[in-house]
């Protein structure tokens, strides 16, 4: 079965920004957009600045998320934030796994999978990141790390296929976020294959339609290159998605997909 998967481009804005940057920034992107229809486009700011994109995004094309979300409901959690909370700001996407939240804040499988979930029972579709270290890509073993992390979110991936919710996978190399290094395409385009073919291989019959995204220092001049493999359904924009106009641009790279 082949399946036409909407492009979704997505910006990671991280710990970066202040209320002024991000009132310009949103303004930009919110003027800019026009160009970008016929793809999913959105941004995952800060918490404190998420009611801000709510009010400059409006009911525009460009949605917005979180990057990160609570494993708890509610509750005596100093410092968390539920999904429920994220639902209440107009949150359609939260980032869950990151590497940056596995390696610096000790995030395994199983909470990534705890936190995936919790995002649907919130009805926002969590954007699952996989990638493997440098480590691993030299020593063969990216296939192998990457399933680990596939395989402990197929029971989300088939509860959300159950209740008609979608669930987003982004693959990020860990070695190419931030860094200015790039998967090349074909490095891309074969991770990508490889996480479809194992979500097909463990019975998951929706394995055509899950968008999956490559994030990793994408910029406005390898976007158009990356986004035309057959299984790159758009992009997660870290440090390009802090300039409106490089990101619009890697969002104009994803419309040539449809
Ligand atoms: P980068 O970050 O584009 O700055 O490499 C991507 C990410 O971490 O999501």
């Amino acid at each position: 079965m082949t399946s036409r998967r909407k492009p979704l481009v997505l910006g990671n804005w991280k710990m970066h920004g202040s209320i002024d940057m991000a009132e310009r920034l949103l303004v930009a992107l919110a003027e800019g957009a026009a160009a970008c229809s016929g793809i999913g486009l959105g941004v995952c700011p800060p918490y404190p600045y998420l009611g801000l994109a709510a009010a400059r995004l409006g009911r525009g094309p460009i949605g917005w998320g979180a990057q990160d979300l609570s494993a708890h409901l509610h509750g005596a959690y100093t410092g968390e934030v539920s999904g429920g909370m994220l639902k209440d700001l107009g949150c359609t996407w939260v980032l869950v796994g990151h590497s940056e939240r596995r390696s610096l804040h000790g995030e395994s499988d199983a909470l990534v999978a705890i936190k995936a979930d919790r995002a649907l029972e919130a009805e926002i579709t969590p954007v699952v990141c996989v990638g493997e270290s440098l480590a691993e890509r030299q020593s063969n073993a990216t296939e192998s790390a990457i399933a680990q992390q596939v395989d402990a979110v197929l029971p989300v991936l088939a509860r959300a296929e159950a209740a008609g919710r979608a669930v987003v996978i982004a693959y990020e190399p860990v070695w190419a976020i931030g860094t200015g290094l790039t998967a090349t395409p074909e490095q891309a385009q074969q991770v990508h294959a490889f996480i479809r073919g194992r979500l097909s291989a463990n019975g998951f019959r929706g394995a055509p339609r899950v968008p999956i995204l490559y994030g990793g220092s994408v910029k406005p001049g390898n976007a158009v290159e990356l986004f035309a493999q057959p299984d790159v359904d758009g992009g997660l924009i870290g440090g390009a998605s802090l300039v409106a106009e490089d990101f619009l641009s890697i969002a104009r790279a994803a419309v040539q997909r449809v």
